[in-house]
């Protein structure tokens, strides 16, 4: 049920009508005096075909007259023409719809998300990409499409020599690896200070690259240690990657040749100084010269970008995508922006599969600079989680000493992941942000406790109740604070369709604040419990309806709500 595409749908049936067609620009009211939506698109119009945006806009409303979906629809301005619900549609339609309805059109999506290189630990910089990608993913998911998770990390390179190098002569197992940045400090130390230890790093390179069975076996050692790393980061952030969702870029190594071949068949490789280029003119600089991917070094090593073309085949010969999406950092849209050109100029892909890079600011400290840790290091993402627990359990235990300690626990385990999920996932994708941790485990404002604590108000209306309202109700709003929060309810569809669309998660974060807004004036306004037998049942399932759909809202981004807070 998105309602703005039924608006749209009646705007422009009686467009037609009136001799006009296009897009009628529907939007949700700029103003509640505007009414509930409006429709923009008519000046537009009326220019290109030189008439009298007014009296376009007259004509299309005579054709719209008062209707089951539209209460009299009013000009304002020079030619936009206000939308209000009528009360009665809005009950019809909050009793009929439930969740999230599924797209006509499902798709094959690859989620190309977290990533991380599996060399060093996560830290912080993993952050961004784990949980946006992730509430794409879910999002996508509950609209009917089929989602395929695709982890794409870094497990081959030459900094894997030194760490095999070190792991073998320091017999380290899993325990030393605990702490895999300090390894990683350790092996690199040695191979800056040790000439005869750098040496032995590179030969292990060229044992791995030969496949040799020791420097194999080894390497899957360190691989696999690193990956428990990792899934006990998603685990506890509560992001829906799991191992078999890993698809290294190891993966993809007998097909680099491959993809040099195919390359070279095309006639698009270039000889520069050695190395393997392709050179398009689409990326042709100020000074006229084309900007090159490179595809082979010159020892005929290949790079990131061939291994990115090999997995864009295998996403569309094996995985048959339509569409995939890349949550990587914003520094990488010059790479892509070659790949995908690359891709395309190959055939690596039908032209109908979307290639779409949906990059994302930095997570900066509260001096504005890229986020460190007091010492000034790189923060791992493990520590980052401690925190937000210990200090979540300390607000928790604040407001519920009365909670046991298990109980309270849980609590902070859920209101501290969430927050930093939350506080991440409502900034615009694109900008930077201030990580903040005052702010973001505030009660009060656009934060994960907040919702989280609304949804607990809301659960004990119930235990005072003692029902939980008769669904069977006449659910027509009947005052102006329930209207708006019918509405705000029903919005839910809209908001997660351009989600789908655009890649952006901060629309469900301000619809959700919305709808914590509207209920709150809604129970400010209106008495649930005291209120004659009619007004409380449909109040209560109002009440009901408000809670479940929050959840279902803050679980598309992958936060929990506890029962009590
Ligand atoms: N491992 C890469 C990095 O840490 C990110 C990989 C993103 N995905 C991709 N298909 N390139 O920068």
């Amino acid at each position: 049920m998105n309602l703005r595409s039924q608006l749209e749908l009646r705007l422009t049936e009686a467009m037609a009508k009136a001799g006009l067609s296009g897009n009628p620009l529907v939007q949700t009211a700029a103003r509640p005096e505007f009414g509930d939506y409006q429709a923009n698109g008519i000046m537009a119009l009326a220019k290109q075909v030189k008439r009298n945006p007014h009296e376009l806009a007259q004509a299309v409303v005579d054709q719209l007259g008062a209707s089951d979906l539209i209460e009299n629809p009013e000009i304002a301005g020079p030619g936009f023409i206000n939308l209000k619900l009528t009360s009665a549609y809005l009950g019809a339609a909050l009793r009929a719809s439930s969740g999230i309805d599924a797209s006509p059109h499902p798709r094959t999506v690859v989620i190309d998300y977290s990533a991380p290189n599996l060399a060093k630990e996560m830290h912080v910089g993993h952050l961004r990409s784990t949980i946006i990608g992730d509430a794409i993913a879910r999002v996508l998911t509950a609209l009917g499409h089929q989602v395929i998770r695709q982890n794409h990390v870094g497990d081959w390179g030459t900094q894997f020599g030194m760490l095999l190098t070190h792991m073998q002569e320091s017999g380290a197992n899993s325990e030393a690896l605990a702490d895999l940045e300090g390894f990683y400090v350790a092996a690199k130390r040695r191979f800056d200070a040790e000439p005869e230890f750098a040496e032995r790093s590179r030969a292990v390179v060229v044992g791995l690259q030969s496949g040799e069975p020791k420097a194999r076996e080894a390497w899957q050692r360190f691989i696999n240690i690193s990956l428990s790393h990792c899934q006990s980061v998603y685990d506890r952030l509560g992001v829906l990657l799991k191992p078999s969702d890993v698809k290294p870029e190891s993966a993809y190594n007998d097909d680099l040749d491959p993809v040099i071949r195919a390359l070279r068949e095309k006639g698009l490789i270039t000889e520069s100084d050695g190395a393997l280029c392709v050179f398009l003119d689409a990326f042709k600089g100020k000074d006229g010269n084309i900007l090159p991917l490179i595809v082979q070094k010159t020892d005929g090593g290949y790079l990131y970008a061939t291994t990115d073309l090999a997995a864009i085949r295998y996403r569309n010969k094996t995985l048959h995508a339509d569409r995939v999406l890349y949550f990587v950092d914003a520094r990488q849209a010059l790479h892509f922006r070659q790949v995908f050109a690359v891709a395309d100029a190959a055939d690596f892909k039908p032209a109908t599969m979307q290639l779409e890079h949906m990059p994302f600011g930095t997570m900066l400290g509260k001096d504005n600079k890229p986020f460190k840790t007091r010492s000034g290091g790189v923060a791992k993402l493990a520590e980052l989680l401690d925190e937000a627990e210990e200090r979540a359990l300390a607000v928790v235990s604040g407001k519920n000493p009365e909670l046991d300690a298990e109980e309270r626990e849980a609590i902070a385990r859920m209101v501290g992941i969430g927050a930093v999920k939350y506080s991440d996932l409502s900034k615009h994708r694109t900008n930077d942000y201030v990580f903040d941790w005052d702010q973001m485990l505030s009660f009060d404002g656009n934060t994960a406790p907040y919702l989280q604590y609304v949804c607990a108000r809301i659960r004990s209306v119930f235990r005072r109740a003692d029902a939980h309202g008769d669904t069977a109700a006449d659910l027509t709003p009947q005052h102006p604070a329930e209207r708006s929060l019918a509405i705000q309810l029903l919005r839910l569809q809209e908001v997660v369709e351009s989600v789908a669309t655009e890649g952006l998660p901060h629309y469900v974060c301000a619809w959700l604040y919305d709808l914590a807004t509207k209920f709150s004036q809604f129970y400010e306004q209106c008495p649930v419990l005291t209120a004659e037998a009619d007004d409380r049942n449909r109040r209560l399932v109002y009440c009901r309806r408000t809670l479940d759909t929050m959840e279902l809202g803050l679980g598309l981004l992958g936060i929990q709500v506890p029962q009590r807070m």
